[in-house]
């Protein structure tokens, strides 16, 4: 329900790192949320500020930069415009998209350390860090490598090893080296200051588990496991040179914590907005009356639930979050998104490459927002949502609403006359329509409110299906002006229950709809265009994603796929060495495939029938994934051919194929580089 006590909401969206560009896990599972809810309270005439930005600092810029041989400025100066632009391109509506390495930021970040540093509410502890001599600097966990205890893999970070997967610190790492110098580094003392998390564990406690108990079950649920853990008190400093400096006497070559000024971007965000615009930015942040929300991905609820409610506390002036609608991830055909390895649909690529499409894609991810757990998408998914359900529903109700009035009429609504039982039953639903997305908006649960939207469409569709206006305009020309002018209402309904999801396509239908002045309606009425308006041309709005489209897309991943394989590959280490005799006694040599066939019910086995040069016999081999049997036949393939007979799936298998196995799995086979007789001996 709309939240009566509050004259205003400021929304926030996660500020993504500027050390790479953003995906459709990203818009997912933040940005599009919030836009839509943002738009949907814009339609409602509140009292809305949309801030965000990009989270310029910390070490993984640092790292980007390096990787690319530029300066850090250079790095976040490029990534800031490309997801700049990327969000632009998908209609996500902020206020302001600001920065954290402007002045304004350092400047708050600062004086917010500051006064916490100068009422004491910080601890200063020294402990010894890893420190590079040569390069001379303490040393960032990710800036040092070493072999994982667990696994033994030689180039794990000191915060976590990419081959098995464990969280590390970097003193658990076997010979650890520095990535700038390449040399040892050594322990050295150096002091921090830590917000004591400990100490504001009651008033956590109070705050969220008895007074937040209507967030999301995946929030509450992380917040009440954190405070049950018990909290400890974090650092918000680091030894670093990039970032803003920890403004404190003693304190030079350290700078703040990316997690301590992170968010404190949205309050210099804020400034920036109000000073551009003339307003006052206190209003948003220090007056009670203001709705507080973060729309944040599940990694970051911790700090959104937790930390920054702690500092903004400890500080004293700010309100506090009153929601934090986090959403879980979202994976890409089956497989976590991941930038390491180019696993992704980055959002300016998809803009490039599918041009017009925007809304599908919203639309799309909409649909299968991770609202409640991780969730999928795949580009059949997208293909069908746009050609089964915005073409065919949503399209094609429009465009035979606009077309018939068009055809009929010149294009003027006619006025309705009487009502029957199925207008009765289009009016209610249109009626209820706005209430049941309005609800479901406010309670965070997209997916419900998409699909009451669609709701109409669809009901639209029914309407036109059961009337038939195409065959009554020659039988009862009268009605057929009821139900077009119903069509038409139905039209004007969608183009506001839309906008919040298809801002695009919504602003195609309105050009086509003479305008009508509700923003967003009350349901009291379903009249909301008045007749004899003149419509305006009808135009496709939504045209179907071919199979080529979708092919293209699946290609591209493929080729990810391929190209991170061959890179992460490392040849099999050599087997412990066998005598002489014992590669003897194998009995090697060249046979040709003269039958294969599939084994029944698996994916993996083919039954082959060789010539061995000394018999014809069967082998069963597991390399169906990767030949099909009419393209094997007469080949010629090296056969272990005196390994004991097996039994696989009831077939006696007499042998086994050598096969190689390239960096991304594939079998392919070890052939003589030219035809040799069956049965040739290989030694
Ligand atoms: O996880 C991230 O991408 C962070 N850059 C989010 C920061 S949100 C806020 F605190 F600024
Ligand atoms: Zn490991």
């Amino acid at each position: 329900m709309p939240t009566p006590e509050f004259k205003r909401t400021l929304i926030t969206a996660a500020l993504p790192y500027a050390n790479g560009p953003v995906h459709i896990g990203h818009l997912a599972g933040v940005y599009l949320p919030a836009d839509i809810y943002v738009r949907y309270k814009r339609l409602k005439k509140e009292e809305v500020l949309f801030v965000c930005g990009s989270d310029e600092h910390g070490v993984p810029v640092t790292i980007r930069a390096r990787k690319e041989g530029i300066t850090v400025q250079e790095a976040v100066d490029k990534y800031d415009a490309l997801i700049k632009k990327s969000f632009e391109g998908f209609g996500i509506g902020f206020d302001i998209y600001s920065r954290t390495s402007n002045q304004t930021h350092h400047e708050t970040a600062s004086a917010f350390f500051k006064k916490l540093y100068g009422e004491g509410k910080f601890l200063e502890q020294s402990n010894d860090q890893y420190y590079d001599e040569e390069a001379q600097q303490f040393l960032a966990d990710r800036y040092i490598q070493g072999t994982c205890p667990n696994c033994g893999f030689e180039s794990a970070y000191g915060d976590q090893c990419e081959n098995c997967g464990s969280t590390l610190s970097p003193s658990e790492l076997i010979n650890p080296r520095s990535m700038l110098s390449g040399g040892r580094p050594v322990l050295k003392a150096t002091k921090h200051w830590y917000l004591p998390l400990n100490e504001y564990e009651t008033w956590l406690r109070e705050w969220i588990l008895e007074g937040h108990k209507e967030w999301k079950p995946n929030v509450y649920g992380q917040c009440k496991s954190w405070i049950e853990q018990g909290l400890q008190p974090r650092a918000v400093t680091r030894d670093l040179d990039w970032g803003v400096p920890v403004p404190v006497e003693g304190a030079e070559g350290k700078v703040l914590y990316v997690w301590f000024d992170a968010p404190i971007g949205y309050i210099s965000a804020t400034k920036d907005w109000a000073k551009r615009e003339n307003k006052s930015w206190e209003t948003w942040w220090k007056d009670s009356d203001t709705r507080l929300l973060h729309f944040i991905g599940k990694d970051n609820i911790v700090f959104h639930c937790i930390i920054f409610p702690t500092m903004l506390k400890a500080h004293g002036e700010y309100i506090l979050p009153d929601n934090v609608p986090a959403n879980e991830f979202l994976n890409l055909e089956g497989q976590k998104i991941s930038t390491s390895r180019n696993w992704a649909v980055w959002l300016h690529e998809f803009l490039t490459d599918l041009p017009g499409r925007e809304d599908a894609l919203r639309y799309t991810l909409a649909s299968c927002a991770p609202e409640t757990k991780d969730n999928d998408f795949t580009w059949k998914e997208f293909q069908s949502r746009n050609n089964n359900e915005l073409a065919d529903i949503v399209g094609n109700f429009v465009n035979r609403a606009l077309v018939l009035t068009h055809k009929y009429y010149e294009g003027k609504v006619p006025a309705a006359g009487e009502l029957g039982d199925s207008e009765n039953e289009l009016i209610s639903i249109l009626k209820m329509a706005p209430g049941l997305v309005s609800e479901n908006l406010e309670n965070f649960r997209f997916r419900q409110a998409l699909t009451e939207m669609m709701n109409v469409a669809r009901a639209g569709n029914r309407y036109l299906a059961e009337t038939e206006p195409w065959k009554r305009i020659k039988t009862d020309p009268g009605s057929v002006k009821t139900i077009l002018n119903l069509s038409i209402q139905t039209c004007a309904l969608l183009t506001r229950l839309m906008e919040p999801f298809l801002p695009f396509s919504a602003k195609k239908l309105q050009n086509m709809l003479p305008s009508f002045d509700v923003a967003w309606p009350n349901g009291s009425t379903a009249d909301f265009i008045q007749s004899g308006s003149l419509l305006g041309t009808p135009e496709i709005l939504f045209t179907k994603i071919t199979d080529e489209e979708v092919a293209t897309q699946l290609e591209k991943l493929e080729k990810s796929r391929l190209e991170n394989a061959l890179a992460n590959y490392s040849a099999p280490p050599q087997k412990e060495n066998i005598a002489f005799d014992d590669f003897g006694k194998m009995d090697i040599r060249v046979a040709t495939i003269t039958a294969a066939v599939s084994v029944p019910k698996t994916k993996k086995l083919l039954q082959l029938t060789l010539d061995t040069g000394i018999d014809t016999r069967t082998v069963v081999s597991g390399i169906a994934e990767y030949h099909k049997p009419e393209d094997i036949i007469g080949k010629q393939v090296l056969l272990l051919a005196n390994l004991a007979p097996r039994e696989i799936k009831g077939i006696q298998s007499q042998g086994m194929i050598l096969m190689a196995q390239d960096a991304d799995g594939k079998l392919v086979f070890v052939q003589p580089s030219e035809p040799v007789r069956s049965g040739s001996g290989v030694s």
